[in-house]
């Protein structure tokens, strides 16, 4: 394996991105101030995933509510022939957002000598280990971790296999997204991939009921992952937010087609970050993500209009999740 490398960004009005830790903590201390000065208050949950953060969400992925994980994983292993016969012999496989790296270890098992992959994520931590243990479990496999955040421009070395490059996106982390960012990204994933292809998942539009329970679990674990914002920012920005003074909230908006996520003030309450002062109304919000969700439709127009050739899709017996194979022409 060899050592992450450093981010590769091109921000407008950035001159020269800087380490990616620094970086990444700027941005939090920039976009948490934003939020609280806004109305209404919102920030990305790209800043979920701290140590912590990421140890909740691997919970989350193992709770009985939370059907995605599963269900994807499920998909992936019926149909894993099929995906790797697109895919092809001898490709280099991108990971966005790698997380723990257990879904792609699917697709390398069933690949035809991968050349190599690129697992890429924000959290520079979590990526060096998880890449760690991958190389580890696959001995011939050029494992090229790249620390970076993929809502950015993201600058690529040329692709050097003999085989297609293809983008591996799974979770329904694209479900993060609004439209326009959603459209950005697979729009820097279609150029990126130029002549490969994508394997997308996206979660499914169903029974409200179904969604409200997989971010309202009975452990409380997801609330725990949503508060674990607040604690984040008592230690890296400098914060005094008392947790216990915020709760979890999370539905479906319907006519949005989207769970949303909100830490809810339970009083009137002062908080200072980065030593600047704000104030939170009893009831008043800082929303925390949107998770929208799809048609298998919705999906494949939006990857078209992003320059993408809508291929083959995989689904589960209950149509709750949706993997989708697009292809980025040269
Ligand atoms: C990682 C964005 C796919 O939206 O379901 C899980 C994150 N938030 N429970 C999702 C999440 C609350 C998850 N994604």
């Amino acid at each position: 394996m060899t050592p992450p490398v450093t981010l590769r960004v091109v921000r407008p009005g950035t001159p020269q991105a800087s380490a990616s830790q620094d970086a990444a903590h700027s941005d939090f201390a920039r976009d948490m101030l934003a939020a609280l000065a806004s109305r209404p208050r919102s920030i990305s949950p790209k800043y979920f995933y701290d140590a912590a953060g990421s140890a909740y969400f691997d919970a989350i992925c193992e709770l009985p509510e939370y059907y995605p994980t599963r269900t994807e994983v499920a998909i992936l292993r019926s149909n894993a022939a099929a995906i790797a016969s697109h895919i092809g012999p001898h490709a280099e496989l991108l990971e966005f957002g790698a997380g723990s790296l257990h879904k792609v270890r699917l697709l390398l098992d069933a690949m035809d000598r991968p050349a190599g992959f690129v697992p890429i994520d924000i959290s520079g931590e979590h990526l060096t280990q998880a890449a760690h243990a991958l190389a580890q479990a696959y001995p011939g496999l050029l494992v090229q971790p790249l620390v970076a955040d993929y809502t950015q421009q993201l600058v690529l070395p040329e692709p050097s296999a003999a085989g297609k490059r293809v983008g591996f996106f799974p979770g329904s982390t694209i479900g993060n997204f609004n439209h326009d960012e959603a459209l950005a990204f697979l729009r820097m994933a279609c150029h990126a991939l130029r002549g490969g292809a994508l394997l997308l998942g996206a979660d499914l539009v169903k029974d409200p009921a179904i969604l409200h329970a997989a971010y309202n679990d009975a452990q409380g674990v997801t609330a725990a992952f949503n508060l674990n914002l607040l604690t984040r920012a008592n230690r890296e920005l400098q914060a005094d937010f008392d947790v216990s003074k915020f709760f979890h909230s999370a539905f479906y908006n319907a006519p949005l087609r989207r769970i949303e996520m909100h830490l809810v003030s339970r009083c009137w309450q002062q908080v200072h970050v980065c030593g600047q002062h704000f104030e939170f109304e009893e009831g008043q919000s800082l929303h925390t993500e949107s998770s929208y969700k799809f048609t298998m439709a919705s999906m494949r127009a939006l990857a078209q209009q992003a320059g993408f050739e809508p291929g083959q899709v995989w689904t589960d017996s209950q149509q709750r999740f949706s993997l989708h194979w697009l292809m980025a022409p040269r």
